[in-house]
């Protein structure tokens, strides 16, 4: 296998480097483009990594489908889709992406993201409880503990004008529980977290085992939030690439603007990948790629 992901790492820097490093986060912008990192974790929690392995990166959007199946999971279904819709955009990741009731279209776009990081927890939590539960749930989900990079959780924070007027529309529209700047903080924290691509490997793995992490044994979440999280991933993770992505790839998917992909398949495998180059959709360029030769070799397309 590692010889197998190699060859996919040589075919994938091969194909050309285009795409750009995301600039609007300043710290983001001092990546270096050229790393490559990939890795797979099956069912039984074997990991295989190539590449730039033991890099970590901030998990930006990649935190979004564990922050939904936390709120899910603490509120229930019906709750949470009163605050946030599941239907896909067709927007930009940081559009104003609103429905006729008020509710932000989906948990994978930044607006959708904001509101439900203030819905994990219970009814009273505050914005710091959220967020703490935000950081311990994702460390479930990865199976060892998760840290902020404050370098960047300060870049981004300082920089987050567009999200803060995203909080505002989404509070004015009565559907954000925190107060707009608490609500932005605590999402911002929750894309700040570092990982690798293990991480992002096990992570995946562990939302396609029903909620089950395959490498702790931890019941992260019941099985039947994992379902409704990989079908949001499927119709709203690859942005407004989304249909080209489950048509090419075919595996429920979400990429984060630091240059990660995670892809989950139902009870076979978790994908990780990291390149830091972005095409124009937000979406990693070589991070697809991987992913495109991935699902064709092993006959990982769901349809
Ligand atoms: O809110 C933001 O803009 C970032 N923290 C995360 C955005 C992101 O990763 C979008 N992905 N393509």
């Amino acid at each position: 296998m590692p010889d197998y992901l190699d060859e996919v790492r040589e075919t994938c820097i091969a194909g050309g480097d285009e795409g750009e490093l995301a600039s609007y986060i300043p710290e983001l912008a001092a990546a270096d483009p050229d790393r490559l990192a990939i890795a797979l974790c099956t069912i039984d929690g074997t990991v295989y990594a190539v590449g730039d392995a033991e890099h970590r990166f901030t998990i930006q959007s990649l935190s979004k489908p564990f922050a939904y199946a936390l709120a899910l999971a603490d509120r229930g279904l019906d709750e949470v889709l009163e605050h946030v819709s599941v239907e896909p955009s067709g927007d930009a990741f940081n559009e104003i992406s609103i429905d006729r009731e008020g509710r932000p279209r989906n948990p994978m776009i930044n607006i959708g993201a904001i509101t439900t990081h203030a819905l994990v927890g219970d009814a009273e939590a505050t914005a710091e409880e959220s967020t703490a539960r935000v950081i311990a749930g994702l460390s479930a989900f990865a199976g060892r503990e998760l840290e902020v990079d404050e370098a960047v959780y300060a870049s981004e924070r300082e920089s987050a004008d567009r999200n803060m007027a995203l909080a505002y529309m989404v509070r004015a529209q009565g559907k954000l529980q925190d107060a707009p700047r608490a609500a932005v903080d605590g999402y911002t924290r929750q894309c700040s977290v570092l990982v690798d691509v293990r991480d992002l490997a096990v992570m995946a793995m562990t939302l396609a085992s029903s909620g089950r992490n395959p490498v702790t044994g931890e019941q992260v979440v019941p099985a039947w939030v994992c379902r409704q999280v990989l079908s949001v991933m499927a119709t709203c993770g690859m942005y407004d690439a989304a249909g080209d992505w489950m048509s090419n790839v075919g595996i429920p998917a979400k990429s984060g603007v630091s240059g990660g992909v995670l892809g989950a398949l139902p009870g076979q495998v978790g994908i990780g990948v990291f390149s830091p180059r972005l095409d124009g959709f937000g979406n990693s360029v070589r991070g697809v790629r991987a992913c495109e030769r991935l699902s064709r070799d092993m006959g990982l397309h769901l349809m």
